[in-house]
């Protein structure tokens, strides 16, 4: 049977203390201070039966820090740990590793993890890529917009998802606004998108600017905490964002008048059995990255699919098409 591995971390310090009873009579302080000194360890393992004469087995493999952490905490220490993780799934026999959370986005991207693993490792950020653009693009039809007369922007642009995103939307809207933290990355993606298609391309310094007046919004930042206010949308917008965590704040209810997506959520058509304490999501929905990794372990393309900045749309079109084969599902809620 073929092994996947699957990186994952708490994203705060309740996710640790919901995790285990007695962990809720310990003070936060020291639960938080003492993840730092803790290993790696198995949280829990899957068991997928995609057919009768298919089945696949996942470790699930738990880097014990804090999002905060994982940015905060010296690099070395973070990726190190990161690694130790990866070669427990391997131990375990894992084909190919996937990178969960911010085991994603430290660092290089992946690069320096799996140029130190002997597995396969992958950020799952095409697939997650993917899954952004075909619940926009679907919901687009869906609302009877048209990308042509459409303003676009792409928060968290210079990124991994943000900039296959924004590349591969230069096909269909006329008019992209890119806002990140550091604007030389932004604008090479300028220019490798006019290399792509002649359309306006604009670079934001303000993310409230860019979203104001945008009709169809992808916020796909690495930041920590959520950078924009409900209220700041246009009427009328459609807003998909994949960031983890959220980075919007507000009542979402409060704002009929926009189609929030929260993208990078995939269905299965078929059931996953946990065993241990499982991962706190709903039976057959995942996020992309964890799909992306379990979708080339179906096909045993143990290879590196997603690393770095680097993805390109080729492999999109690929992994789209991978995923429709075994009825993967992008969810536009
Ligand atoms: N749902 C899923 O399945 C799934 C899967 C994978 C990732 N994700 C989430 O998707 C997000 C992006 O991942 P990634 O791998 O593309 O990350 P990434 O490559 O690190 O890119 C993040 C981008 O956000 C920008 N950024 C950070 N803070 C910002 C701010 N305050 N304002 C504007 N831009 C800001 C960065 O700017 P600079 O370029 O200037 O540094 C960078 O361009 C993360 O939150 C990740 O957790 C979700």
């Amino acid at each position: 049977m073929n092994i996947f591995g699957f990186i994952i971390h708490p994203l705060n310090i309740d996710d640790v203390v919901n995790s285990c009873k007695i962990f809720r009579i310990t003070p936060k302080w020291f639960l938080e201070r003492s993840l730092k000194w803790s290993k790696p360890f198995k949280v829990c393992e899957a068991h997928l039966t995609p057919s009768i004469d298919e089945k696949i087995k996942g470790y699930f493999i738990g880097v014990p820090l804090l999002l905060r952490q994982m940015l905060s905490l010296d690099e070395r220490l973070v990726l190190n740990k990161i690694i130790s993780a990866v070669r427990i799934a391997e131990s375990l026999g894992a084909k190919i590793v996937g990178l969960g959370g911010f085991a994603s986005v430290v660092g290089d991207k992946g690069i320096t993890i799996a140029n130190r693993s002997r597995v396969p490792v992958t950020s799952g950020n095409t697939y997650t890529a993917y899954a952004v653009l075909k619940a926009v693009l679907d919901m687009t039809k869906v609302k009877g917009k048209n990308l042509k007369w459409s303003k676009v922007a792409i928060i968290g642009a210079g990124g991994s998802i943000g900039s296959l995103c924004a590349r591969k939307l230069s096909f269909y809207a006329s008019k992209i606004f890119l806002t990140a933290r550091h604007r030389e990355k932004l604008e090479k993606l300028k220019e490798s998108i006019l290399k792509l298609n002649s359309i306006e391309v604009i670079i934001e310094d303000d993310n409230n600017r860019a979203i104001r007046d945008a009709d169809i919004v992808i916020i796909t930042t690495s930041s920590p905490q959520a950078i924009l206010n409900i209220n700041d949308f246009k009427s009328g917008a459609i807003v998909c964002d994949v960031s983890l965590p959220k980075n919007i704040i507000g009542d979402i209810d409060s704002r009929k008048d926009v189609t929030f997506i929260e993208g990078g959520l995939i269905k299965i058509p078929f059931d996953i059995k946990y065993l241990g304490i499982g991962i706190g999501l709903p039976q057959n929905i995942m996020y992309a990255c964890m799909a992306e990794t379990i979708l080339l372990c179906l096909e045993k393309r143990f290879e590196k699919f997603s690393l770095g900045d680097n993805i390109n749309i080729e492999k999109l079109e690929e992994i789209g098409r991978i995923s429709k084969r075994y009825g993967f599902e992008v969810m536009y809620q």
